[in-house]
């Protein structure tokens, strides 16, 4: 069995101020969004909740996500920022940053496809889900959900195409507490550089390094079909700007669409 992750060890890996300065770490959850969501509780500020493994575990657009035991990371981080509710979707792309820039420092290279998974060899390694909870008022909070496949040895027929993890990438077993606590450190820096202007404008250059669908034929499926063009650019807010086969630009919204390479996932 792998160790489990512990507040403890964690907190020693951290060097942040505010992120991961309360750390919930679980045996089983149903989801950890779920978990910070639940009506009435309202955590600190940057506090993270973990579990080692989740029975009702969420995807994007209302699918699930497989969580088997003591193998990934199942991760989520509260957040109350005083930001308008409109830009709350852009931290996604800034934690699909920080995962980047934290495996590339332990010495993985891994791709972001646009929006937010995490991609390597054209696999799909990480999910995020962000999710907010607001009134009329503004912000009660941003739960910014996490889900690493680290070391899964297999998957599930219908995903297997599709789903890789670290152990198969790489060959190697990679500690999870480091995995996390890298992120977390990345994060804490990337979410500064963004509160400056509460867009991605900072932080364009290192998204489009890790960019997998830039420069790439795509498939865009949209509520009035589907087209194929050429992601041409990701703009401050976050959106992917592609330019159709007949020339034209459009403007694409990460909640509306799915794009896919012309060959395959990514
Ligand atoms: C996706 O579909 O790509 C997003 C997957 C997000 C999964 C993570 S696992 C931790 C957190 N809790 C959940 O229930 N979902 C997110």
């Amino acid at each position: 069995m792998n160790q489990e992750l512990q507040e403890e060890k964690l907190k020693e890996l951290l060097c942040t101020e505010i992120i991961g300065h309360d750390i919930l770490c679980f045996k089983s959850l149903d989801s950890t969004n779920a978990y910070c969501r639940k009506a009435g509780r309202i955590f600190p500020h940057g506090t993270v909740v973990t579990a080692e493994t989740q029975t009702a575990g969420r995807g994007s657009r209302g699918r699930s996500w497989e969580s088997p035991k003591g193998v990934a990371v199942y991760m989520s981080l509260v957040l109350q920022p005083e930001i308008e509710p409109l830009v709350a979707p852009r931290l996604t792309p800034v934690m699909a940053i920080s995962i980047a820039r934290a495996l590339q420092s332990m010495g993985i290279d891994a791709g972001i496809k646009w929006p937010n998974d995490i991609v390597i060899n054209g696999k799909k390694l990480v999910g995020i889900l962000t999710e907010m909870d607001a009134t009329v008022k503004g912000i009660k909070q941003v739960v910014i959900g996490v889900g690493i496949n680290v070391l899964n040895e297999s998957f599930p027929e219908e995903i297997e195409h599709r789903a890789t993890s670290l152990l198969l990438e790489t060959g190697r077993k990679c500690p999870r507490e480091e995995l996390v606590a890298a992120i977390l450190n990345c994060f804490e820096e990337d979410y500064r550089i963004f509160l400056k202007t509460c867009d991605l404008s900072q932080l364009l250059e290192q998204y489009e390094q890790f960019s997998v669908t830039l420069g790439q034929e795509v498939k865009v499926l949209d509520s009035q079909g589907e087209y194929t063009g050429y992601a041409r650019r990701i703009d401050e807010n976050g959106q992917l700007w592609v330019q159709k086969d007949d020339g034209q630009m459009v403007c694409v919204f990460a909640d509306e669409v799915s794009v896919r390479g012309i060959y395959g996932y990514v």
